[in-house]
């Protein structure tokens, strides 16, 4: 037996000299020190032996185990160093190294339109309405009623408003301008906001017509509001945005919620006032609808049109942008075309 565990000592010596991986001594760990290993079976087989013998086998078994325990922990750590430095070697980087090409996202050319009015009219005075203020899933009753429209009027047509199956008289909004029934509904006068957002209407795509568009809505109440201030609000805004030299005229339109009302038509930019196919000749452009917020309006929201007045307007985001930059086709704005996207 003395000579089985002198053996047992030097093969082990010898095998975890060879490990070559943490995971060979892992097995001859197994193999020697654990519970069905070799030392175990003839510590077992102690039982049959002199109380003489057990002493001397059983603290040679202990010594082996001893030997053999803390050589395996030895060369674990060596190899599990020089397993560490392989790996770290294995995976390193060179952070010298030129990276991918990414291309880089910008604003979105409507955004970076609706950006710049919004700080225009923040300049002017106006605060902007929260978009969660004023939904694009939103009521008949806002959306028209409210604004005065009579209850036949063609705009609530389904040929013209999405209507939507899950309730009765609620629609994705046609228009922004039920954002100044529910900023005036939440806010008594002195009001004076503007409300970007989307719209939607059934009409079949087209370069001019998408069924999904942006506008922008502003609201100005408050005692002794005249078209004068509208006046003077509008130009100031086209000043800034087309440039100061381009010339303004107000046109005679009508809208329910307004009375009087008004368009409002730049110079043509394309030709200059000369007559061009853009302007089909006219020289002008439509750029904004506006006029004097309608008596009705007022008192449907509880205010007293005797002693308050105020104006409102509603601006195309596509076709501002579509002006500005001479674009052809609305629809380029949502193909999202990269190609397209990167001239802004
Ligand atoms: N809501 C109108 C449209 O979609 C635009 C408009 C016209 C808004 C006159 C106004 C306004 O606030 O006063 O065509």
């Amino acid at each position: 037996m003395k000579e089985k565990l002198e053996n047992i000592l030097k093969n082990g010596e010898q095998e975890i000299t060879n490990a070559k991986t943490v995971q060979d001594l892992e097995e001859i760990k197994v193999k020697y020190l654990s519970r069905k290993g070799e030392l175990t079976s003839i510590k077992k087989n102690l039982k049959d032996l002199s109380d003489e013998d057990k002493r001397i086998i059983g603290s040679l078994a202990n010594n082996v185990y001893n030997s053999l325990d803390s050589l395996i922990t030895k060369k674990n750590n060596e190899l599990y160093k020089i397993e560490l430095n392989k790996k770290l070697n294995d995976e390193k980087i060179d952070i010298t190294l030129p990276s991918d090409f990414r291309v880089q996202g910008k604003v979105h050319p409507l955004t970076q339109t609706i950006n710049e009015i919004v700080e225009i009219f923040q300049g002017l005075g106006f605060s902007v309405m929260a978009s969660e203020d004023s939904p694009e899933v939103e009521t008949e009753y806002i959306n028209f009623d409210m604004l005065n429209f009579p209850p036949n009027h063609p705009a609530k047509d389904m040929q013209d408003t999405f209507y939507t199956k899950t309730a009765p008289n609620v629609i994705l909004r046609s228009q922004t301008s039920g954002a100044q029934i529910r900023q005036m509904l939440h806010q008594a006068p002195p009001v004076r906001v503007i409300s970007p957002g989307r719209v939607y209407r059934c009409e079949s795509v087209s370069a001019r017509k998408n069924n999904l568009f942006h506008q922008i809505e502003g609201l100005l109440v408050d005692k002794d509001i005249t078209f004068a201030d509208l006046k003077g609000i509008l130009n100031e805004f086209v000043r800034i945005y087309f440039g100061s030299s381009r010339p303004t005229r107000f046109r005679a339109s009508y809208f329910p919620f307004t009375e009087p009302s008004a368009e409002v038509d730049v110079q043509c930019i394309m030709c200059q006032g000369k007559g061009c196919r853009t302007c089909s000749g006219t020289g002008w452009l439509e750029v904004l609808g506006a006029g004097m917020v309608h008596a009705n309006v007022l008192r449907n929201v509880g205010i007293d049109p005797e002693i308050y007045s105020g104006f409102a307007f509603g601006m195309g985001v596509e076709r501002l942008t579509m002006l500005k930059y001479a674009i052809n086709d609305i629809r380029l704005f949502f193909n999202n075309d990269v190609r397209f996207l990167n001239q802004f």
